[in-house]
């Protein structure tokens, strides 16, 4: 059997987190995802994912400066997340305790959103550890690490953000960090891979583009007609439609929600905008469920906290480092090499002297 992207394998069991495609429901370790947005702060959800208890106690770390600089905020994440492996002196997964693994990876959690702050404050002078200490959840502490004296409603409001979209079962980061720790790697080496994965324009999506949306309408008060003239000109409207989801996404919910309970500025024309789009929808495909996707309503509220298209894929990295995390842990307990097979189609008994450049490199 052959499955062009594994679409339909199964590759892995899990006991995290899988969507409920029909029911439109995503349930972290059974619990609903929506009985946690404002209710609990982003370690707490770490630790459910990854523990199944919201009580795990978070180790202590030394604060790290970024060693590896490009400017590029990704790829600094990416970088120096892998160098925690040395600088850490993690073991290979295969030689470690579960408990140490656990451990190792609140860390690499917790270096991953400071690095990120640190590359997003760029040249600015570093903000003082105290402070940053004296953030009160994840997200305060990412923020305080990057602007200083952030505004509290957009503390809450990237908060809300990573903890919807800290994860959603099998996907290509995910598989990625569980096919790297089935090598028994160490743990860094799986993060590090697993942001790597997921900065491919594939993967998500971005939600500049639904934002696009919001603010034409802002500027043309025409939600209904700007709808239209995307559609009749061919185009797709971001935000809406889901490659999982047969109904709407819970995320867009929950973000919808923060935004109200926030007052994002852009909330009634992003709210004409969804009205308008879900209608022309199920107008023009009347057979197919089309509606909002996490992506929609995390454009508006991550617009409102200030967070620049840069930051987008980083911020995401953020949220997601808490699935890739307890996927990690999980994959560990299997012990299985990843091993796929692939179906060989190229040529055979081809002699060297057939192969173009063959006299060139004769010794
Ligand atoms: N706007 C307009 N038409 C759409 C949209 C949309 N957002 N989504 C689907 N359709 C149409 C398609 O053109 C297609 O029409 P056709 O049968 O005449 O060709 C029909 O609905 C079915 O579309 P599919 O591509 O089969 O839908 P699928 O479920 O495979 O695709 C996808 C899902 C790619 C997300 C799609 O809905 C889309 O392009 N949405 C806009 C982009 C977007 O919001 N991306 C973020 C996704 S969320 C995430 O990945 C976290």
């Amino acid at each position: 059997m052959f499955s062009p992207g594994l679409d339909g394998v199964t590759a892995f069991r899990t006991t995290i987190a899988e969507p409920d495609r029909q029911g439109g429901k995503l349930r972290y370790r059974g619990v609903d995802v929506t009985e946690l947005a404002g209710r609990v702060n982003y370690r707490a959800v770490w630790s459910l994912l990854v523990t199944g208890d919201f009580r795990y106690s978070w180790p202590e770390s030394r604060p790290l400066k970024l060693q590896a600089r490009t400017g590029n905020i990704r790829v600094d994440a990416q970088a120096n997340v892998a160098l925690l492996g040395a600088e850490l002196g993690l073991a290979p997964v295969i030689d470690t305790e579960e408990r140490d693994v656990l451990d190792s990876l609140a860390r690499v959690t917790g270096y991953l959103h400071s690095f990120i702050a640190q590359a997003a404050r760029g040249d600015a002078p570093a903000v003082p550890q105290k402070e940053i200490s004296a953030g009160e959840s994840a997200a305060a502490r990412f923020m305080i690490e990057w602007q200083g004296d952030p505004d509290p409603l957009h503390v809450e409001a990237v908060e809300n953000y990573w903890i919807t979209a800290a994860e959603h079962g099998a996907n290509a980061s995910t598989f990625t960090s569980r096919v790297i720790t089935s090598t028994g790697a160490d743990v860094s080496a799986a993060i590090s891979g697993a942001i790597g994965a997921l900065s491919g324009p594939l993967h998500g999506g971005a939600p500049s583009r639904a934002l696009d949306m919001v603010d034409a309408v802002m500027r043309t008060g025409d939600a209904e007609g700007h709808v239209r003239d995307v559609l009749d000109r061919g185009g797709r409207l971001m935000g809406f439609g889901h490659p999982v989801y047969r109904a709407e996404d819970p995320r867009a919910r929950i973000l919808r929600d923060t935004a109200e309970r926030l007052r994002v500025p852009k909330f009634e024309a992003a709210l004409a905008v969804e009205k308008a789009a879900l209608a022309e929808l199920q107008n023009r495909k009347p057979d197919r469920v089309l509606a909002t996707n996490v992506d929609f309503w995390a454009a508006v509220v991550l617009d409102y906290a200030e967070i620049p298209p840069e930051l987008l894929t980083p911020l995401f990295a953020c949220a997601r480092a808490a699935g890739w995390s307890a996927h990690v842990l999980e994959q560990t307990r299997d012990g299985k090499i990843f091993r796929p097979s692939a179906k060989y189609e190229g040529d055979t008994d081809v002699t060297a002297q057939a192969v173009p450049g063959w006299q060139a490199v004769q010794q």
